[in-house]
């Protein structure tokens, strides 16, 4: 059995990182192993910072957000010799087995570790996106939709006394399913996602038939991975002009702007935007997300005691099971049609 378990949390931080850590650690100790924290995801590997975790470190962390080991969106593939540095790491620190709390990149980075050098990892899946497949939600994603509902709701009201269309902007990355989620239990009249390619022409459409019908505000929610759709064919992504990170990815943010300005023109109605941002990953864990978290700790650290290695613990229904962590990132999870359906069903 491991006696000596890594833990590391890499990619953008989300609420119940603390959570699994804090779980890993207990069930780990309780079977009389050691635990070892890793800083800042792989980055720590690559430059060998780590620290012990007792039970006094984990001791008042369910409930916070972030992480106590801080995170990166480091990727060692990207780094001259970086991969020969995260071996080295784990030889050189006696470690048995490595537990990586992560997205796509953080577990598609354990993924090729595992099956290029055989590193006894085991993934436990993180992100607020919930784009992750193999698992129905990854823990983060309750707490995001909680955010950005409350925020829907607050903006209804003042929507409503002024009489105005508020453009709220979503994260998800390439994925709706915080729109969508968020957007279903807002009351959204209009939800813009990357996987649904409705155009600009019919969400004004929409408007305007609610505002036909006497209701002279409206709240649409937009992801920000939604491409600026057109009857024309045209097709417009809007990204931050910056690099993109170390596995590739553009920053988005900014398509509410472009997206309100299109809306106020085309239909002459009032516009504001509320760009929802890193709101949505701060803070404290909503209770399912402290327990989605709570049980996939506990998985991981049963996976990694029975020596099941390149295996991530997911959620199926309501059972906690284990996957192979290739399956995992094999492709994004996107927002069925029969979801978008639902959501559809009170546009305009
Ligand atoms: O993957 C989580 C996420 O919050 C995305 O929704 C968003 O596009 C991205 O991370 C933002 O990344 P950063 O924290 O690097 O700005």
């Amino acid at each position: 059995m491991a006696s000596r378990i890594g833990i590391l949390t890499g990619g953008g931080d989300c609420p119940g990182l603390n959570a699994v850590i804090r779980a890993v650690t207990r069930r780990t100790l309780d079977r009389g192993a050691e635990v070892v924290g890793v800083r800042e995801g792989w980055r720590g590997l690559v430059d060998a910072r780590l620290t012990p975790l007792d039970y006094r470190a984990i001791s008042g962390i369910l409930p916070r957000g972030g992480t106590i080991l801080g995170t990166s969106r480091t990727n060692p593939y990207k780094i001259d010799g970086g991969v020969e540095r995260v071996l080295e790491t784990f030889r050189n620190e006696g470690l048995d087995a490595l537990v990586a709390i992560g997205g796509e990149d953080t577990l598609g980075v354990a993924a090729s570790l595992y099956a290029e050098h055989d590193l006894p990892v085991v993934g436990v899946p993180k992100t607020i996106d919930n784009d992750l497949s193999a698992t129905d939600y990854t823990f983060g994603f309750d707490t995001a939709v909680w955010i950005a509902t409350e925020a829907i709701d607050r903006l209804h009201t003042t929507a409503e006394s002024h009489n105005r269309v508020m453009v709220v902007e979503v994260m998800g990355r390439h994925t709706g399913w915080i729109a969508v989620m968020s957007g279903i239990a807002g009351g959204a009249d209009m939800i813009l996602i990357p996987e649904q390619p409705v155009t600009v022409e019919q969400a004004c459409a929409e408007l305007r038939r609610r505002h036909d019908r006497g209701k002279d505000f409206s709240i649409v929610v937009v992801s920000e991975g939604y491409e600026l759709t057109y009857e024309s064919g045209e097709r417009r992504a809007v990204a931050q002009d910056v690099e993109t990170d170390q596995f590739g990815h553009v920053r988005l943010g900014g398509v509410g702007h472009a997206l309100a300005q299109d809306i106020e023109e085309r239909t002459g109605y009032e516009t504001r935007v509320t760009v929802l941002g890193h709101i949505q990953r701060g803070g404290s864990p909503t209770p399912r997300d402290r327990v989605l978290a709570t049980r996939y700790g506990i998985k991981a650290a049963d996976l990694v005691a029975d020596g099941s290695f390149g295996r991530m613990a997911a959620l199926h229904g309501d059972d906690i099971v284990d996957v192979a962590l290739e399956e995992a990132t094999r492709e994004l999870k996107k927002v069925p049609g029969h979801w978008y359906e639902v959501a559809r069903a009170f546009f305009g």
